[in-house]
């Protein structure tokens, strides 16, 4: 017999857990940690372990566990589960053809008032019905042919989370709800990400995922899936009346049952419009795929009114965007060189369009993602373009694979170990997961990408120095490196396809005015492996001068914020190549110079007007250097000691000059001191 306490503890533990799943899964925010959930959960299911009796259906815990099943029982719908038209005209027109053809079938004239209408999100995963019956939730089933579809009750419970088993407040006997079991992003990412690190496989997409682990037999596997839920209808109802599809929404939502706040009760074709734009541009950034927008006629008396026509309710339509996903035929697969020598696999496509483009190139990413996806020539793929982002190949259609297919890719086999536009050697360094050409600025390739990145606008900012100015530049071998810019004339110019004399003009001055720059943005402009302009901007204010910089071992530039062992051993790595040093030799030789930049004109006001002798052995930096540095901060730096002298820098061995400054009463500094008196300018 379980005592009053007992069951006390358990009612408030399933209230607690069910608090703590609304607040994870359904609005995001959980309230506590991972660990603390894991503890009441436990306790809750030690209970019932103890009391069978006070395991009720509605019972977190029976989430958990489950057998694998024969097969799924058929569920006959108490009210068919239908279908919506399709509006395939992806642009404004969409929209007002439907609300004419609302306004058309209602009678309504031009004066007449605007049809309200709800709109939502079109989610993309797998349609089901929820039945609760005195509020708990006994049956779930997949649409089927939309009379009778399956009993996925124990996958459902198991897989979705954020669905109540008990409906919160006031119920109604009997209610059946109809939405979409989805997959998020993150969660998909996630998942795969685990079955790759344990070598098992991954699912193509989140719908796939949704639509495959709801038809899952084993609900144990299922439940590793992570599902989730949107309401967005009804089926069979009981004794509760509604009379608008807002105020369904609505009471679903105080159910406690997912709806998605993306919604919106909107006044006629216009209202119609702005919400299919707003969605459209706010796409990529929800955490899920969507693959439209839905619009219903929010009054259900006129729903009744508008009936249906072959299945299809008349009341509703879907409002497509433009696919994100193809399928397509890999023609054959290409290696791009990029701007520091990445080699990157690029599928070369069967034209699609996707995403609003036609798309002809994916990438492959690298080497281990084109073998992971085993992406081969004559496979039929899944290509897609979200947003701007460069089209890539998702996956591969297995079932589709014809017999003569291309090998597994094999990047050093197919380049046969060179560079495909310059012939130099391939590397893959350890722990890396691209191949690299190691040509440097020697090879075309990486030479036009050199000069668009030295032209480029956080670099030295030369405008109109594009990429088909580039192109022929360095096609026509006038140019090869950043260098060569300041050897080109009006002629040679003005010549060049698409120039005339004009902007051959405004290129040469813009070249011009492109060699007075800052410190900064000339070693950004280097376009030095894994150097972006906030590590140059770092190492300009560090170093203070080029040749400091260049000079700089590793564990020196290691002292700069931020930078590591990669980043040293890149820059020390773009040194040693003495075509780098030439290149930044003649850039010196044809007038590029540097103002100071802000952080560095501060610094000069720290020590401006003091003036320092330096004597004995400094044991962390030559006296050039320290010389340097002082100079750099504003200060003089004088052979003698005199009454003028501010400070005296005295390292070891230090002779006669310290005597005489200990005369004077001039203020000492050892090492130490000293390069603690530079520290402290710098960060001024
Ligand atoms: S309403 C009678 N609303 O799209 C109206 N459907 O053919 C029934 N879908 O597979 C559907 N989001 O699962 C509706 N906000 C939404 C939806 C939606 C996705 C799916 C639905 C069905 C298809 C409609």
């Amino acid at each position: 017999m379980a005592t009053q306490d007992v069951i006390r503890r358990a009612e408030k533990l399933r209230e607690e857990i069910r608090l703590h799943d609304y607040c994870y899964y359904v609005l995001d925010a959980p309230l506590i940690p991972d660990a603390e959930y894991d503890k009441l959960f436990r306790e809750l299911q030690s209970i019932e372990a103890q009391h069978p009796k006070l395991a009720t259906p509605d019972s977190p815990t029976q989430r958990v566990g489950g057998k694998v099943l024969d097969g799924f029982q058929p569920v006959r719908h108490a009210v068919p589960m239908l279908s919506i038209r399709t509006e395939t005209d992806i642009s404004d027109q969409g929209a007002l053809a439907f609300d004419s053809r609302v306004r058309k079938e209602l009678g309504l004239g031009e004066n007449d008032p605007q049809v309200v209408y709800v709109c939502e999100l079109k989610f993309d995963g797998l349609a089901i019905n929820l039945r609760y019956e005195e509020g708990i939730l006994v049956q779930a089933a997949t649409r089927g042919d939309g009379e009778t579809g399956e009993d996925v009750t124990q996958n459902v419970k198991h897989a979705v989370r954020g669905l109540p088993f008990l409906l919160e407040g006031d119920r109604p006997s009997v209610v059946e709800v109809r939405g979409e079991v989805y997959m998020r992003r993150d969660d998909f990412e996630r998942y795969n990400e685990k079955q790759r690190q344990h070598g098992l496989p991954t699912l193509v997409n989140p719908r796939n995922g949704a639509a495959g682990s709801i038809r899952q037999l084993d609900p144990t596997l299922a439940a590793r899936r992570p599902l989730r839920f949107f309401a967005y209808g009804l089926g069979e109802v009981q004794d509760w009346v509604f009379t608008t599809h807002n105020e369904v929404l609505e009471q679903l939502s105080v159910w406690g049952i997912p709806v998605s706040s993306e919604r919106e009760e909107v006044d006629g074709a216009q209202g119609l419009v702005g919400f299919h734009r707003r969605i459209e541009q706010q796409r990529d950034s929800l955490p899920f795929d969507i693959d439209g927008v839905v619009y219903k006629v929010n009054s259900l008396a006129l729903q009744a009114q508008l009936g249906f026509v072959s299945r299809e309710p008349r009341w509703a339509v879907a409002h497509k965007f433009p696919a994100e996903v193809q399928l397509t035929v890999v023609r054959d697969i290409d290696i791009q060189v990029g701007r520091t020598g990445k080699l990157t696999p690029v599928a070369k496509l069967e034209p699609v369009f996707v995403g609003g483009t036609t798309v002809s190139n994916a990438t492959l990413h690298n080497e281990d993602e084109t073998r992971r996806k085993d992406v081969r020539i004559g496979d039929t793929v899944i290509v897609r373009r979200a947003g701007d982002v460069i089209p890539e190949v998702v996956g591969v259609v297995l079932d589709k694979r014809p017999a003569q297919v291309g090998a597994l890719f094999d990047l050093f086999k197919q380049l046969g170990g060179h560079c495909p536009v310059c012939g130099s050697a391939i590397v893959r360094e350890e722990g890396e997961a691209d191949w690299r050409c190691t040509g440097g600025l020697f090879c075309p390739a990486q030479r036009k990408e050199a000069l668009l990145h030295f032209a480029s606008r956080r670099a030295l900012d030369i405008e109109g120095l594009g990429d088909k100015l580039v192109e022929q530049l360095v096609d026509q071998q006038l140019v090869a490196t950043p260098a060569d810019l300041y050897r080109l004339d009006l002629a040679t110019l003005a010549n060049l396809e698409r120039m005339g004399e004009k902007s051959a003009n405004n290129l040469l001055q813009a070249i011009a005015a492109g060699r007075q720059t800052t410190l900064a943005r000339f070693i950004y402009a280097l376009g030095i492996r894994n150097v972006g302009d906030a590590t140059a901007k770092e190492m300009a204010r560090h170093f203070g001068s080029l040749d400091n910089f260049m000079a700089a071992d590793a564990e020196r530039l290691q002292q700069v914020p931020d930078v590591g062992p990669v980043v040293a051993q890149s820059i020390r790595a773009f040194f040693a190549e003495s075509h780098n040093r030439d290149v930044v030799e003649q850039l010196r030789a044809s007038g590029v110079h540097w103002v100071e930049q802000e952080g560095v004109t501060l610094r000069v006001l720290a020590l401006s007007g003091k003036t320092f002798v330096l004597t004995g052995t400094l044991v962390g930096m030559s006296r050039d250097v320290a010389k340097e540095q002082l100079e750099n901060l504003g200060a003089k730096v004088s052979g003698s000691v005199s009454k003028k002298t501010d400070y005296v820098v005295a390292g070891s061995e230090a002779g006669s000059k310290l005597d005489k400054a200990q005369e004077l009463g001039i203020a000492v500094l050892d090492e130490q001191q000293f390069m603690q008196l530079l520290k402290e300018c710098e960060t001024k």
